[in-house]
């Protein structure tokens, strides 16, 4: 069994309580953190399983954060889409230690790399 590597990304106060902060990687779409108002952080790909709507840009409110596009909620534990929506956008292993906060190097370097940009908004990638 290969034990984790972690990746601090930020401090847990660099995240606004209900709100997020982006964290971007070599490769592939950002990943959004959320901080509930209870102080947890979660981490989620930054793409709505809908029509990729930057999830970063959403309301945070419980343990859900409604896209901005389309206001779809998505569980901001598992990624899933809350019905009668369905769908699911990659979530990222993350803990909070030290007050920083720490991402899977692994997940971080290699999850979701396969989800296309959206073709429009703040997400969008331009073609060269
Ligand atoms: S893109 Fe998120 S609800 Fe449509």
């Amino acid at each position: 069994m290969s034990s984790t590597e972690w990746t601090a990304v930020c401090r847990v106060e660099d995240i606004p309580v209900l709100g997020s902060r982006r964290v971007s990687r070599a490769q592939g779409l950002p990943v959004a953190l959320f901080r509930t108002a209870d102080e947890r952080v979660y981490a989620l790909l930054d793409r709505c399983p809908h029509k990729g709507g930057p999830l970063s840009q959403g309301i945070v409110f419980g343990d859900g954060v409604a896209c901005p596009l389309h206001n779809w909620t998505i569980n901001l534990a598992d990624g899933r889409a809350r019905a009668p929506d369905e769908g699911c956008t990659p979530s990222f292993a993350c803990k909070v230690e030290g007050g920083r906060v720490w991402l899977d190097a692994d997940e971080l370097a290699s999850k979701g790399l396969d989800l296309p940009a959206p073709v429009a908004g703040p997400c969008s990638k331009t073609a060269a």
